[in-house]
């Protein structure tokens, strides 16, 4: 089966070629912006044709969320028009998109786990730009798969872990909030997912949304305590609220996914989400 991966540079396409071993009957092409750009639709229909890909795994994105603020153009056309060339080139060759969006359609100001069937209310440039990119592909795939996740991240790539790493060493205490919660997800689990899934949404028809995230919950605050104390880094991590650290783009206070429907329809288990901060630690060294 011929799998093509675009935006395969970032956090979760490096997870998903690291991951490829495993999956033997799966013959992966991978691109970036250098390969395909996917917001010429022409280089992207070519390709398509050029390569009869069955499965499109859509890892590219616009994911500065306080930058978009400012470059909604390039935000929206990464995003959203980019992402409806792919929905429209997959449908023709009758191949598989699976797309990736956020918490972030969310506006966060429930504190009950959002389902799939929840409304959506984007607060900022980049939720907005990738809700539309959803509706892209609900538009125009014949057969798409929309996973919403949050808090990505990886060994690869700028995130939250890093950051943590990077600051922790060089200063004595940092200050981080403690009134947004939600769920970190590691990008090497959900890249799993994704590859473990794919045999059986090859079947499906129409378009499916679904949650997936780690388990459990955790503010900002928590995450970062982990992650120093994982480390082995002596710094003290003071909680702040969100007031108190202004950015660009708002936050939602609230982000946790409910997975009940992934995990009723995939019979997948999901690991706990300082479980798998642990791992990434361990292969950070
Ligand atoms: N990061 C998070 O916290 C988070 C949370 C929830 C959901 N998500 C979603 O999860 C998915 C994966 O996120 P990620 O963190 O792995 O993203 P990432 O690390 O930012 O990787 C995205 C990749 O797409 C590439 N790209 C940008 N424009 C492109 C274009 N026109 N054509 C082809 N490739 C292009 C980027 O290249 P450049 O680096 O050169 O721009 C980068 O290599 C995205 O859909 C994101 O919205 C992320």
């Amino acid at each position: 089966m011929r799998i093509l991966v675009t935006g395969s540079n970032g956090q979760l396409g490096n997870e998903i070629r690291l991951l490829a071993e495993n999956y033997p009957d799966f013959n992966f092409i991978y691109t970036d912006i250098d390969e395909l750009d996917i917001t010429d639709p022409l280089k992207v229909d070519a390709f398509f044709i050029a390569n009869r890909p069955q499965v499109i795994i859509n890892c590219a994105a616009y994911t500065s969320v306080d930058k978009a603020e400012s470059d909604e153009t390039t935000a929206r056309l990464i995003n959203a028009t980019a992402v409806e060339n792919l929905a429209k080139s997959a449908t023709s060759i009758g191949a598989l998109i699976v797309h990736i969006s956020t918490d972030y359609v969310f506006d966060g100001k429930s504190y009950i786990p959002r389902n799939e069937s929840d409304k959506t209310n984007p607060q900022s440039v980049y939720g907005r730009t990738k809700l539309a990119g959803e509706d892209a592909v609900r538009q125009y795939a014949t057969k798409g798969i929309i996973l919403r996740t949050s808090w990505l991240y990886s060994a690869f790539g700028n995130n939250f872990v890093k950051t943590m790493i990077k600051y922790g060493k060089e200063r004595s205490e940092l200050n981080v909030v403690f009134d947004q919660v939600g769920t970190p997800t590691y990008a090497k689990d959900l890249a799993k997912v994704i590859l473990d899934i794919i045999p059986s949404a090859l079947q499906h028809t129409g378009t499916d949304l679904y949650h997936y995230s780690n388990e459990g919950v955790a503010s900002w605050y928590d995450f970062a305590r982990i992650v120093i104390a994982f480390s082995g880094i002596k710094c003290e991590i003071n909680p702040i609220l969100t007031k108190d650290y202004p950015l660009p783009a708002p936050r939602p206070y609230f982000s946790v996914l409910n997975k009940a429907k992934i995990k009723e329809m995939y019979k997948i288990k999901i690991p706990y989400w300082s479980d798998s901060v642990k791992d990434c630690i361990q292969r950070l060294g």
